[in-house]
């Protein structure tokens, strides 16, 4: 009998995650001849099962599409005991020999202990934040970046046009990854991010020296997590908290343009780019990283690599440990920081 093979996508989507759904599929019918059952939203289509059969058809068109066919959840089965019990019955239920978990820390942390409890487990690393550990990037990272680039180029023109500093907010939870990258790669002017809690005053200084130079407009790059010094508290746009206990965050970006007004006396804006990053077509780059990501996690699965997730190390994809994966977040490279800080004022 074929074996049967769960593919499930949690948390935030972001651009690849189709492209990676379409990679296992097609290799695991052509090349091993499994079969594959699509888990609807999340961890919450496994507790209630709830799904859908992944067949060559329903995965062909799929590459360049945003979102995830599967649909995705911030549901937390890990919260209670019952939860995780639940996800294992319904496993054996399905009659699954293994599950692909393509997913985030949160999406991952739960695969990692639902490895533990035995299920054949392999993860595929995604999130536009690009914060997991134990790989050197995440897919859908590279198209939140570009799109971050594009409207810091636009942003540019308006902001000279009326002499104006505008501080664009970009996700980024507790890493700068993105606001890091396409503050390079836009030529922000500051760059905020929350490894490095920033001083106003040091932020409105080099805003001052652009003034001086003649240049009375400012790009200030911003990472939605990023906060000032000696200040406990991230900026939330929401204290309610998600199933994996997570605040939902913004508004910095308007404080920020709120306090630089006052101080420079230079007309500020905000701009929020928000769900945007995390929608439509991957990029070229991202195609490719899903795809190859795609790939190896179903050979992990025909290898009986499981408790491990695939991991891009250099040019190479790996696999490491799930358990290593998700034991915190990864933070920015100060090296990278460093380059984008010459660029400063
Ligand atoms: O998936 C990570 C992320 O993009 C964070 O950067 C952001 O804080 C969060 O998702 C927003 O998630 P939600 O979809 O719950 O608004």
């Amino acid at each position: 009998m074929a074996k049967c093979i769960g593919i499930v996508t949690g948390g935030g989507d972001c651009s690849g995650l189709n492209a990676v759904i379409r990679a296992v599929v097609r290799k695991g019918i052509d090349r091993y001849g499994y079969e594959f059952i699509g888990i609807k939203d999340g961890w919450a289509g496994l507790l209630d099962m709830r799904t859908t059969p992944l067949d060559k058809n329903a995965i062909t068109g799929i590459l360049h599409l945003g979102g995830t066919i599967l649909g995705s959840s911030r549901t937390n089965p890990a919260k209670s005991e019952e939860g995780m019990k639940d996800v294992v019955m319904n496993y054996e239920r399905l009659g699954l020999d293994a599950l692909v978990a393509i997913g985030g820390d949160d999406t991952l942390g739960v695969a990692a202990k639902l490895y533990e409890r035995g299920l054949n487990v392999v993860g595929v690393p995604k999130t536009i934040d690009n914060d997991i550990m134990g790989t050197d990037m995440t897919f859908g990272f590279i198209t939140a970046v570009e799109i971050a680039t594009e409207a810091i180029d636009r942003l540019h023109s308006t902001a000279e046009s009326h002499h104006r500093v505008i501080v664009v907010e970009v996700m980024g939870r507790y890493a700068g990854w993105i606001a890091t990258y396409a503050g390079i790669a836009g030529g922000g002017d500051v760059v905020l991010i929350p490894e490095e809690p920033f001083d106003i005053d040091e932020v409105c200084s080099l805003i001052n020296q652009r003034k001086e130079r003649g240049k009375c407009y400012t790009i200030v790059v911003a990472a939605e997590g990023c906060k000032p010094k000696n200040v406990e508290d991230m900026v939330t746009a929401s204290k309610e908290r998600d199933e994996f206990g997570h605040v939902r965050l913004g508004g910095i970006g308007n404080a920020l343009a709120k306090e630089i007004e006052k101080r420079t006396g230079l007309e500020s804006r905000a701009t929020i780019l928000g769900h945007i990053q995390r929608g439509g077509t991957p990029s070229a780059l991202d195609r490719v990283l899903s795809t190859r990501y795609g790939i190896y996690a179903i050979d992990m699965v025909h290898r009986g690599e499981f408790g491990k997730m695939a991991a891009l190390r250099g040019n190479r994809i790996v696999s490491v440990d799930l358990a290593e994966a998700t034991k915190g977040i990864r933070t920015v490279d100060l090296e990278l920081f460093d380059i984008a800080k010459v660029f400063f004022g």
